[in-house]
Parts: structure tokens; C-alpha cells; sequence
């Protein structure tokens, strides 16, 4: 398995609609694999295809993973989701704070469904359905937005957001 090179904002690729996979085949796998080894190695919670700039409606999720007292990480329950589509959502709205590896070092509260249900394509080419609360609910939105080219930053006020691509834009140059 192969760590992923990042894309973050403002890269193009996070802002296109991703396209539909046709088939779970081996390079559907491979990447699935490759997606989930750079979400551990980055130690996100969830990773859309877009994110390693590939537009395809791909998304690995794992709330579950932990890092002990001695830094000792292990892997929880990784989900491998194509083709993800949200079937039913809640009225009930939830507000928590979110971060995206696509916009490294910021955080934000951002408002999501409580619960939502998931329908997917699995690492098996199977139908499968999802019903995410909490955090995978959260997550679930998150990285499906990221199939539609929306990132969390586009669903916070506009001052907020202003204020984040200023610290981002001023980190990044800072790197150059
Ligand atoms: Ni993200």
C-alpha cells in the first residue's frame, strides 16, 4: 500500500463533481487500499478520492481507529464506500467542530444531520446500506460533500471562511 500525495485548497480537482465508478475492479481496490494507508498515515477519519486528485465517487471512513497513551495506533473499522449517495436524513441537526486534511490545521463548527442513511457499493462490488450517527454521521456528510466539490469551509458564514483560506493561503506561502 502507498501513501497518497495530498491535494489541498485551492486545488481545482476539490471543487469538481467526481464522476461514478463503473465497476469495482482491482485498480478500484488498489486505490480503496492506497486511500486508506494516507488517511492513517495523516490520521483523518474519513478520505474522499478527490482529496488524492482522483474524481471518482470513492470515500474511506474509519471512526473507530485509536492511538493509545504510547502513541501505539491501531486500525478500528475501516468502511470502503463507492458510488456513496445519502437515501434518508434527519430533521435533527447536530453542530460539532470539523477539520479536513484538504484544509490542514484549521477547525471550524460546522451544522450536519444527526443521523443519515448511506447506500453504497462495497470493497466487494456488493449493494450495501449504512444508517451513520454521531461521528460517522458526520463524517458520512463530510466526505460525500467532498464528492460534489463542496468543502466544510463552503457550508460555514463567509467571514468565517475569509478567515480561514487568509491563515491557510499565509501558512502555505509560508512553506514556499
Ligand atoms: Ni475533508
Amino acid at each position: 500500500m502507498t501513501v497518497l500525495k495530498l491535494y489541498t485548497y485551492p486545488e481545482p480537482v476539490l471543487k469538481k463533481k467526481a464522476q461514478k465508478v463503473d465497476k469495482v475492479d482491482d485498480e478500484t481496490r488498489q486505490l480503496l487500499d492506497d486511500m486508506l494507508e494516507t488517511m492513517y498515515a495523516d490520521a483523518g477519519v474519513g478520505l474522499a478520492a478527490p482529496q488524492v486528485g482522483v474524481s471518482k465517487r470513492i470515500v474511506v471512513i474509519d471512526v473507530e481507529q485509536e492511538d493509545d497513551e504510547e502513541g501505539h495506533f491501531s486500525k478500528g473499522h475501516p468502511l470502503f464506500l463507492v458510488n456513496p449517495e445519502i437515501v434518508w436524513c434527519s430533521d435533527e441537526m447536530v453542530c460539532g467542530e470539523e477539520g479536513c486534511l484538504s484544509v490542514p490545521q484549521q477547525r471550524a463548527e460546522v451544522e450536519r444531520h444527526a443521523q443519515v442513511r448511506v447506500h453504497y457499493v462495497d470493497y466487494e462490488g456488493k449493494e450495501q446500506e449504512i444508517l451513520g450517527e454521531g461521528l460517522l454521521a458526520v463524517c458520512l456528510q463530510h466526505e460525500l460533500d467532498h464528492l460534489d466539490g463542496i468543502l466544510y469551509i463552503d457550508r460555514i458564514s463567509r467571514l468565517k471562511r475569509q478567515m480561514i483560506i487568509k491563515k491557510l493561503l499565509k501558512t502555505q506561502s509560508s512553506h514556499d
